[in-house]
């Protein structure tokens, strides 16, 4: 990967020998992808981000100003969502396992919540009768489930939503007013997308008062143009679907996503410096000023988080033509604090600065405080 110019002058222009880490994200980029998910024709729709992917008050401010709504699914995100005036119908909460405590506060708030069993939703409907409820659904094997990242969030393996038993069960259905599904993460096969789709309208066929169709996120983040998600295939498939939907139910259902990864994860960079080098057989490890507890994806996912590097010296990009397998390991006693482990790189000086690309989603908000190291600053450029 090469930063671009931008990123490479404001990491210059910091002009520092040594340096904490720190993120730097490339505005522009946010507010693109905002914009992408704003254009997809079917009208009555609503574009929430979701919080979990960044919840930085900056972050949120951009998304907003870009007219997209928020979605979270902890009361912390929820608040962090107001303070920066999110409201109302702005607002959706899904979550699991709430407590009654969490319950009555979303209720006095008039934001939107999905509910994730039949429990759940006999609770809320004791705490609140007749106020508005969607629910969240697990289609069930019907398509082959995907296996993402962060394991199945469908299917006969997912702990997540009402069961297709379960759904059918429901008493009172004309209480429900909206389905929402979230398929899994970082795909990019929209036909998968689609035929999930069209289980939850399957589905959606038994819910009379239906208002609302939530498909969730999920949506690919290219690692710098290796891989790009088809919005616009995306566009015209879901688009016509919702037109299909609408009119078979003889009424107006909005459609809502909620993209997380896709908005910020390739505006946002992960910049460190190289603090040692230690010479291996055919092999180079190399020490940084940052630990994976403060860029925690590498951390969480080790076999599939693998994000564009770039280094700099002396002020320019740093390419040279003899390469050699590197592991780039974090600077604590932990022995799975590795950046990467499979990198080919060119050798390496203490003093190298390390630029990790794709790093602006579930990144900077993943910050852990186990081993002691603290939360990197976020600029915005
Ligand atoms: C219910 C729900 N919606 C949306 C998202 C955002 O997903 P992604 O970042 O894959 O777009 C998540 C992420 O976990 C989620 O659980």
């Amino acid at each position: 990967m090469n930063v671009n110019k931008t990123i490479l002058e404001y990491i210059n222009s910091k002009n520092e020998e040594e340096f904490d880490p720190y993120y730097i994200y490339n505005v522009q980029t946010i507010k693109d992808q905002c914009q992408t998910f704003r254009n997809i024709s079917y009208k009555n729709k609503s574009i929430h981000f979701a919080s979990m992917a960044n919840v930085n008050p900056h972050f949120l401010k951009i998304v907003k100003n870009e007219k997209v709504n928020i979605f979270v699914n902890s009361i912390l995100h929820l608040n962090s969502a107001m303070e920066v005036g999110f409201h109302g119908q702005d607002i959706i909460f899904t979550s699991s396992a709430l407590s009654v405590k969490t319950m009555k506060y979303i209720g006095n708030l008039d934001i939107q919540l999905n509910v994730d069993s039949p429990n759940q939703l006999k609770q809320w409907q004791q705490l609140f009768p007749g106020k508005a409820i969607g629910i969240r659904c697990n289609i069930g094997d019907n398509v082959k489930p995907y296996s993402t990242h962060a394991g199945f969030f469908i299917g006969k393996d997912s702990r997540l939503g009402f069961t297709r038993e379960e759904i059918r069960q429901i008493a009172d259905k004309s209480k429900i007013k909206g389905l929402h599904l979230y398929v899994g993460t970082d795909i990019f096969d929209i036909d998968y997308f689609i035929n999930c789709y069209k289980e939850l309208i399957d589905i959606a066929g038994d819910f009379p008062e239906l208002e609302y169709l939530n498909f969730g996120g999920g949506f690919g983040a290219s690692e710098n143009g290796a891989k790009h998600f088809n919005i616009s295939e995306y566009n015209t498939k879901v688009t016509n679907l919702m037109n299909q939907v609408s009119e078979e139910k003889g009424k107006s259902i909005k459609l809502i996503l909620e993209p997380g990864r896709i908005i910020g994860g390739i505006a946002g960079y992960f910049v460190c410096q190289v603090t040692d080098v230690k010479p291996r057989e055919n092999k180079q490890l190399i020490g940084v000023n940052a630990s994976t507890v403060q860029f925690s994806r590498p951390l969480l996912y080790p076999e599939i988080a693998r994000h564009p590097i770039s280094i700099i010296r002396n002020g320019g990009p740093y390419i040279s033509g003899k390469k050699m397998p590197t592991t780039i390991f974090g600077c604590s006693t932990y022995s799975r604090d590795i950046f990467s482990n499979n990198a080919e790189l060119p050798v390496l000086n203490i003093g190298d600065i390390i630029v990790f690309g794709n790093a602006g989603s579930y990144s900077a908000s993943s910050h852990m405080q186990f081993l002691g190291f603290p939360k990197p600053e976020e600029f915005y450029l």
